[in-house]
C-alpha cells in the first residue's frame, strides 16, 4: 500500500485517495487499515489532488504489523451496497465516514440497521443524494446534434452533476444510446462513445458544448404534445425538475407557456372526453427518452428510474422475433436501469437457458416502466400496479412492440398479459397456448418468476416445473416459426 502515509512520531495515518469514485481503491486501503487494527480516529483521508495540510509531516507507509495471522475482515453485503453509493457523494468526509462505520461494525455488527445512529443516518442521506443525482442525470441530460467533418452525426450533452456519478452512469448511457456516437461533457470529466468503445476524457466547460440544433425544435413540439395539463402540479414539477436543469433542456423553454395554458387545455380535453397521447415515438431511443419525463400515472412521479426494454438488433437492423414482457422494474432494476437483473431476473435466466431460449437475443421489457413501491424503513417493497396504471403505460410497451415487431410475445404474469391484450385474463386459463394479437404475432402467457420466488417447498417445485414447461412450449413454437431460440 504505497499510497498510505504514516505521520511520523505518531500513530496517525493519511490516505491520499488517487480517485474520487473508485470504491475498490477505498476498499483496499480500508481493508489494510482494519487488518492492522488502526482505529478510525487515527486516519485522515484526502481527496485526489488535495493536500493533507501543514499539520502532518508525511513519511512512508508503516502500518503496525498485525499480531499473528489476521483473517480477512468481513462485513455485511448491506454495508457494502450502501457504501458503494456513498463513495460517489462529493462530500469530502465520505471516506472517513465509511471507514468509521466499518471500524464500528467490527464490534457492533447490527449497527448498519440503526437509523438513530448519526453515522448511519449520514450514510443514508449521502446515498439518497447520490441516487437522486444519478436519476436526474438519466432523466434530464439532453443531447444536441453536431455534424462531424466527415458528415457523421455526433451527439453532445452538457450536464452538471452534484456528485461523482459520471462513471457510474456510463453503462446506462452506452446501453441506452448504443447506436449513436455521443459525448457527455461535465465539469467532473467527460465520456465519449463511438458505438463500440467508451473513452474517458478531462473535465469540460459549458462553452465546450453546443447550444442548440434543429432537432430541438422537433423535441419541443413532441414535448408540447405529450405535456398533460390534467396532471400539472407546479410544486411537484419544480421539485422533480429543479430550474438548474432547465437551461440544458430544449423542452423546458416551453414550460412557462404550457403552465399558463394548462387550464384551458385541460378544459378542452375534458370536453373532448379523452387524454391526448400525441404521436407515437418511432424509435426505441425516443421512447427511452420520453418515458423518463412520463408522469401520466402516479408511479411516474415517484422519482425513480424509468427502465426501458433492451435487446440486440440483428445484422439487418431487426430484432430476433421474441419479446419477453414482465410486470415492472423491481428494486435492482430501478437502481441499475435495466430489466430483469434482480432475483426474478436470475431465476428467469436459469429457466430460459434450460428451455434453450437465448435471452440475450430476445427483446426484454416490462408492462410498466417505473418501479412502484412502498417505503418500509430502508426497504422498498414492491406494489402491484393498478389496472389503470398498466393501461396508461400500455402506450409505451405497445410503441415498443410496433418497433420490435416480434413474432411471439411471452407475457409473464397478469399485468404483462393485460398490457398486451388490453383486458384482464386469467393466467391459469391462458397459459400454454397461442393467443392471436391481431397482427399475425402470437401471445403466450405464463406466470411471473417473482411469483415462484414467493413460494417454497413442494408448491415451488411444482410451479417452477409448470413454468419451465411453458418456456419449453415457447421454445418449440419459436423453432416452428424459425425464430432463433437456441444458445
Ligand atoms: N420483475 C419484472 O416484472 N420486471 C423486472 O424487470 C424485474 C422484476
Amino acid at each position: 500500500m504505497t499510497a498510505l502515509r504514516h505521520v511520523q512520531d505518531s500513530d496517525y495515518y493519511v490516505v491520499p485517495m488517487a480517485t474520487s469514485d473508485d470504491f475498490e481503491e477505498w476498499r483496499g486501503h480500508a481493508r489494510l487499515l482494519l487488518m492492522a487494527d488502526v482505529p478510525s480516529d487515527r486516519v485522515a483521508w484526502t481527496e485526489p489532488g488535495g493536500s493533507a495540510g501543514d499539520l502532518f509531516s508525511l513519511g512512508d507507509c508503516r502500518l503496525p504489523a498485525p499480531d499473528g495471522e489476521v483473517p480477512q475482515p468481513r462485513v455485511s453485503k448491506r454495508f457494502m451496497d450502501i457504501a458503494r453509493i456513498v463513495l460517489l457523494n462529493s462530500d469530502i468526509t465520505r471516506f472517513s465516514l465509511l471507514y468509521r462505520v466499518l471500524w464500528r461494525l467490527q464490534t457492533k455488527p447490527r449497527l448498519i440497521e440503526d437509523m438513530a445512529d448519526p453515522d448511519i443516518r449520514a450514510m443514508a442521506d449521502m446515498a439518497r443524494a447520490v441516487r437522486r443525482d444519478i436519476h436526474k442525470m438519466r432523466a434530464f441530460l439532453r443531447f444536441r446534434m453536431v455534424e462531424e467533418e466527415s458528415g457523421a452525426e455526433h451527439y453532445v450533452a452538457w450536464f452538471e452533476p452534484y456528485h461523482h456519478i459520471l462513471r457510474h452512469n456510463s453503462g446506462f448511457f452506452t446501453r441506452r444510446f448504443a447506436n449513436m456516437r455521443w459525448s457527455i461533457l461535465t465539469p467532473r470529466g467527460s465520456l465519449h462513445w463511438d458505438g463500440e468503445i467508451l473513452r474517458e476524457g478531462p473535465p469540460a466547460t459549458r462553452a465546450d458544448a453546443p447550444g442548440g440544433d434543429p432537432a430541438e425544435e422537433l423535441w419541443r413540439s413532441y414535448y408540447a404534445s405529450i405535456f398533460n395539463p390534467a396532471r400539472l402540479k407546479v410544486g411537484a414539477m419544480l421539485k422533480e425538475m429543479p430550474r438548474k436543469y432547465w437551461k440544458n433542456m430544449p423542452e423546458a423553454q416551453l414550460i412557462p407557456d404550457l403552465i399558463a395554458g394548462a387550464q384551458a387545455r385541460e378544459a378542452a380535453m375534458v370536453k373532448k372526453g379523452a387524454l391526448d397521447m400525441g404521436e407515437r415515438p418511432d424509435t426505441l431511443e425516443a421512447i427511452g427518452q420520453a418515458i423518463h419525463a412520463c408522469a401520466r400515472c402516479p408511479i411516474g412521479e415517484m422519482h425513480n428510474t424509468a427502465v426501458m426494454g433492451e435487446g440486440p438488433r440483428d445484422a439487418a437492423g431487426g430484432f430476433s422475433g421474441l419479446m419477453i414482457v414482465g410486470e415492472q422494474p423491481g428494486d435492482q432494476e430501478d437502481l441499475q436501469g435495466r430489466p430483469f437483473v434482480g432475483p426474478a431476473g436470475h431465476l428467469l435466466d436459469n429457466c430460459l437457458v434450460e428451455a434453450g431460449i437465448d435471452r440475450s437475443a430476445a427483446y426484454v421489457t416490462n408492462a410498466v416502466k417505473h418501479f412502484k413501491y412502498a417505503q418500509r424503513g430502508k426497504r422498498r417493497l414492491h406494489e402491484t400496479p393498478t389496472a389503470r396504471e398498466i393501461d396508461t403505460c400500455r402506450w409505451w410497451v405497445e410503441s415498443e412492440r410496433k418497433i420490435v415487431q416480434p413474432k411471439l410475445v411471452l407475457a409473464m404474469g397478469a399485468s404483462a398479459a393485460r398490457a398486451m391484450l388490453g383486458r384482464t385474463v386469467s393466467v391459469a386459463k391462458a397459459r400454454g397456448q397461442a393467443l392471436p394479437l391481431g397482427d399475425g404475432s402470437e401471445l403466450w402467457v405464463t406466470v411471473h418468476p417473482s411469483y415462484l420466488l414467493r413460494l417454497d417447498g413442494e408448491a415451488r417445485v411444482q410451479q417452477e416445473a409448470f413454468f419451465r414447461n411453458d418456456l419449453s412450449a415457447v421454445a418449440k413454437r419459436l423453432a416452428e416459426m424459425s425464430v432463433s431460440a437456441g444458445l
